[in-house]
C-alpha cells in the first residue's frame, strides 16, 4: 500500500486519531491548513455569521488549502481525517477534495473523524453525495483500538 494520511485538526483530537492510523499503517502524516487559517472566532458555531457556520450553510465557500508538498498521484490509498463540524466534514476537506480531485480519482479513500458524539456515517453520507465519483471506503470514528483500525483497512 502506498498511502498517506491527510488530516485537519483545530484542537488536536483528529491529530491523535491520525497518529493512531499512522501507527497501524506506517503511512506518513500530512496536516492540512486553511489559508487564511481558522481562528477561535471562526469556529464559534454559536454565531450564525461565524466562518464555520457560513461555510456549512453555503458549500460553494471553499477555503484555500495551504500547499503541502506531497504528490498525491504517487499514492494508491489516501486516509482523510477531520473533526465533524455541523454533522458533516469541515469545508477545508471539501476544498482538499475539490482542489486535488483529478489526482484523487481512482485512489482508495478512507475517511476518519473525531467528534463529540456524531457518528462518521454523517460524513460518509455527505462525502459520497458531494463526491460520488471518488472511491470511498466506509469511514471510522476514532479513537479506537489498533485491531479496529486494521479491520477497517481490510474492509
Ligand atoms: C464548528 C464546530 C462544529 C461541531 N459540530 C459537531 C457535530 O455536529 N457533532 C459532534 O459530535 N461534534 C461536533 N463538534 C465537535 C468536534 O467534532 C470535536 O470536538 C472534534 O473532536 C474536534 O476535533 P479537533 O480537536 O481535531 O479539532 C463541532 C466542533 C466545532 C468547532
Amino acid at each position: 500500500m502506498k498511502a498517506a494520511i491527510f488530516y485537519f485538526t483545530m484542537s488536536g483530537n483528529t491529530e491523535l486519531a491520525a497518529k493512531e492510523v499512522a501507527e497501524a499503517t506506517g503511512a506518513p502524516l500530512v496536516r492540512l491548513h486553511a489559508e487564511p487559517p481558522y481562528t477561535v472566532d471562526d469556529i464559534d458555531w454559536i454565531h450564525p455569521d461565524a466562518r464555520c457556520t457560513r461555510e456549512h450553510k453555503d458549500h460553494s465557500l471553499l477555503p484555500r488549502v495551504k500547499p503541502f508538498g506531497v504528490d498525491i498521484s504517487s499514492l494508491d490509498t489516501v486516509f482523510i481525517g477531520f473533526p465533524i463540524w455541523w454533522h458533516e466534514e469541515p469545508a477545508i476537506i471539501r476544498s482538499f477534495l475539490t482542489t486535488y480531485h483529478d489526482q484523487l480519482k481512482g485512489k482508495t479513500l478512507y475517511p476518519f473523524c473525531s467528534s463529540y458524539s456524531s457518528p462518521v456515517s454523517e460524513a460518509d453520507a455527505s462525502l459520497t453525495k458531494e463526491f460520488p465519483d471518488l472511491n470511498w471506503k466506509v469511514g471510522l470514528r476514532l479513537p479506537g483500538s489498533q485491531a479496529e483500525i486494521r479491520k477497517w483497512i481490510e474492509q
